[in-house]
C-alpha cells in the first residue's frame, strides 16, 4: 500500500531532509585522508545528539551504526570501523534523520583528495542519473519511468546498475511501498505516480559488472569484480508543481 502524504507531513519530512543535508555536508568536509570510517560515524552521532535527532539506521534489523560508509568497491551498507580513508578513494556515505516522527534518507559519494578522472566520472554520472530519475517524478508519469531514466542514462556510459537493492517509499518508516528499482523495467509501465508520494531514489552504479555479494559481516555489499561503485540518494516528494527534493541544502 502506497501512502499519500499531506502537505504538513511533507513539510515535516522537509525539515528532516534539511537537517540530513546539513549532516551530509559536515561529513563531506570530514572525510579526509587518514580518518577512519568509525570516526565519521562518531561525528554523525555527536551531531545527531546535539540536534536531538535520531538515525533510522541504528538498530534497523540489527544494524549497529548511525550511518553507512562504503569505500571504493564497497557498494552500500558499509559498517563504520577501523578502515582508513586514503587519498584517491571514493567514499559513499548514506545517512538518515528522523524528525518529528518522519524519516529522510540520502546518500552521497565523495572523492577524497586527488581522485582519478575515471572515478570522478563515475561519481558525476551516478549523481546525474539520480537527477534524471527525479525529473520523471511528475504526476501522471509511471513508476518505472524513473527506473528507465536512471538505467538508460547510466548504461549509455557502459556502467552497470546494482539490481539487488532499490529505492523505496519513505515516511514514518524508512522503507515503505513502493520499491523503486534502478533497472529492469520498460518506460511507461508500473503504477501511476501521485502527488503526495514521497520516494527515496538511490542508484547504485558499478564501474564494472553488475554482480555484488554481501561480506561476512552480513551487511557490507561489495562488487564481485572488485571494481568501484558509487551511490547517490535523495528523498523526493511528488507535488502538483513537480518533484520537490526534501534532502537538498
Ligand atoms: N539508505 C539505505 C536504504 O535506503 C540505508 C539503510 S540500511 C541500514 O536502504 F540498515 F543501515 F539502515
Ligand atoms: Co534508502
Amino acid at each position: 500500500m502506497i501512502t499519500t502524504k499531506t502537505r504538513q507531513q511533507i513539510e515535516r519530512m522537509h525539515s528532516a531532509g534539511k537537517y540530513l543535508a546539513e549532516l551530509l555536508a559536515l561529513l563531506k568536509e570530514t572525510a579526509v585522508p587518514g580518518i577512519t570510517t568509525a570516526r565519521l560515524n562518531e561525528i554523525a552521532e555527536g551531531w545527531l545528539v546535539r540536534k536531538k535527532l535520531y538515525s533510522p539506521f541504528k538498530g534497523y534489523r540489527g544494524y549497529p551504526s548511525s550511518i553507512c560508509v562504503s569505500v571504493n568497491e564497497q557498494v552500500v551498507h558499509g559498517i563504520p570501523g577501523q578502515k582508513l580513508i586514503k587519498n584517491g578513494d571514493i567514499v559513499s556515505i548514506d545517512a538518515g534523520v528522523v524528525f518529528d516522527g518522519y524519516v529522510a534518507d540520502a546518500a552521497i559519494t565523495i572523492p577524497v583528495g586527488e581522485v582519478s578522472e575515471q572515478l570522478q566520472k563515475l561519481i558525476s554520472i551516478t549523481n546525474r542519473s539520480l537527477y534524471y530519475g527525479i525529473s520523471q517524478m511528475v504526476e501522471g508519469n509511471r513508476l518505472y519511468d524513473i527506473t528507465y531514466a536512471i538505467q538508460s542514462y547510466t548504461e549509455s556510459y557502459g556502467y552497470s546498475l546494482v539490481k539487488e537493492f532499490c529505492g523505496h517509499g519513505v515516511g514514518r518508516k524508512m522503507h515503505e511501498d513502493p520499491q523503486v528499482p534502478n533497472c529492469g523495467h520498460r518506460p511507461n509501465t508500473g503504477p501511476r505516480l501521485r502527488s503526495g508520494w514521497v520516494l527515496a531514489i538511490e542508484p547504485m552504479v558499478n564501474m564494472g559488472s553488475a554482480g555484488v555479494k554481501i561480506e561476512s559481516d552480513g551487511w557490507t555489499v561489495v562488487t564481485n569484480d572488485g571494481k568501484p561503485s558509487a551511490h547517490f540518494e535523495h528523498t523526493v516528494a511528488i507535488t502538483p508543481n513537480g518533484p520537490l527534493i526534501l534532502t537538498a541544502l
